[in-house]
């Protein structure tokens, strides 16, 4: 494993234009963002580019999609004080390392990639017989390469890339990591740690390369770390050094794995816009109640005497998200029993959600009134972004001698 020092701190997770944002993405993505942000140096980012890799043929409605999903995000907490929040086609650096990096990245990666086949066959209405298409995992790799994060929050289906990513940013480093006179440098890099240090990385070093100590690695990470003498350069240098012979230009990340949704759609299936089955987080409470009480419940309770089982029920599912322990006791025993019904036992979710819900639709009422704000933090994240992506790049093309 190769991570760098800022890099370890760094969160970088994207998210397509899916216009206003439901309750699943709500809990399943946006709830850990935030807490993220306090954690670490967070980048958040509308991936617009990715939206076309699919929908290429409907473009003309992607910038109200953005801006209503930036609208939510500001409304449920993402903070633009604590995380960069920015618009993927407005940082042009993401496309170049794109670009760099498919000269190396061999096709079989790419055709191997789970999400390939599966979405191919999944959304067969359309041609995605494109290069844009084939290219998409790499997109995402040079959107996590190009800020050097260290860490990923992304679902199960996002894992393969993740992975890919690492494939890649190893034989970019192997591949243009390497100098001539690599040795000679990271030996004066050492030197350069100062005697006591210098004579801790070289064990760390030997136990790592000749008795395969993982442990070492990461003392040795630490040790770099704390050290404020050298360049970056030179750091780079010593990661690679450890591990083998070459600089680590782009680290490799993790993936932060997000636990599968913790509530479902309406209908009980996985909430998603395509499946008509959400609950949008502008929603109004008529329109909340509406929808949840024509949830389906067990389909074993046709009448109000018939006892239920919550676990074969979706509107279980939202009490194990919105209710108290109290609570869930009572309509356990009481669906068991069918002492209770299943309106009833809706009321308490419908009361959850539109008290949840109240306080969000009023943030995004004032975000919406006031775009000029809402453009004015785009635009500031993008410049941010902006500046860590190209510092990147320059090193990018330093190394593969694209420097005039
Ligand atoms: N591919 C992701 C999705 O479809 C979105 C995405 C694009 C992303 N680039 C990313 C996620 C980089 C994490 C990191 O959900
Ligand atoms: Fe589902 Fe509640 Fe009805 Fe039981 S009482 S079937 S848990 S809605």
């Amino acid at each position: 494993m190769v991570t760098s020092t800022t890099s370890q701190q760094r969160v970088l997770s994207g998210m397509r234009p899916t216009g206003l944002v439901h309750l699943g993405q709500y809990h399943g993505v946006l709830k850990n963002w935030i807490q993220l942000q306090h954690e670490y140096e967070c980048f958040f980012f509308v991936a617009d580019w990715h939206a076309l890799t699919t929908h290429y043929e409907e473009s003309e409605s992607i910038d109200e999609r953005v801006w209503d999903m930036v609208v939510d995000w500001l409304a449920v907490g993402v903070n633009p004080g604590s995380a960069r929040i920015f618009v993927q086609s407005r940082v042009p650096q993401h496309a170049e390392l794109h670009l760099l990096l498919s000269m190396i990245t061999p096709l079989g990666w790419l055709e191997r990639v789970p999400s390939f086949k599966d979405q191919q066959a999944k959304l067969h209405e359309r041609d995605l017989s494109t290069y844009g298409f084939l290219g998409y995992p790499l997109l995402q790799s040079a959107d996590i390469l190009v800020y050097k994060a260290g860490l990923v929050p992304v679902g199960e289906d996002q894992v393969a890339h993740i992975e890919m990513t690492r494939e890649v940013a190893r034989r970019f480093n192997h591949l243009y990591g390497t100098e001539s006179d690599f040795e000679a440098k990271a030996e004066e890099a050492i030197k350069k740690l100062g005697k006591k240090n210098a004579k801790l990385y070289r064990e760390l070093r030997r136990k790592y390369q000749e008795k395969g100590e993982k442990d070492a690695i990461e003392v040795a990470h630490a040790l770099l770390e704390s050290n404020q003498n050298i360049t970056r350069g030179d750091l780079e240098r010593l990661y690679g050094y450890i591990e083998g012979s070459a600089r680590i230009i782009l680290p490799e990340p993790e993936s932060l794995l997000t636990k599968a949704a913790k509530m479902p759609g309406l209908d009980g299936q996985k909430m998603s816009k395509s499946y008509g089955n959400t609950i949008s987080l502008r929603e109004q409470p008529g329109e909340i109640e509406k929808k949840i009480k024509r949830m389906p419940t067990d389909p074993a309770r046709v009448r109000k005497t018939d006892p239920g089982d919550p676990e074969k029920c979706p509107v279980w599912k939202w009490h194990l998200v919105y209710s108290s322990e109290n609570v869930k006791n009572s309509v356990k025993e009481d669906c068991r029993s069918a002492r209770m019904g299943c309106i009833d036992c809706k009321q308490y979710i419908i009361n959850a959600v539109i008290e949840e819900l109240a306080p969000i639709r009023e943030r995004a009422e004032e975000y919406l009134k006031d775009q000029a704000l809402v453009k004015g933090i785009i635009a500031e994240g993008c410049d941010a972004a902006r500046d860590v992506a190209e510092e990147t790049m320059e090193e990018v093309r330093q190394a593969m001698g694209l420097h005039y």
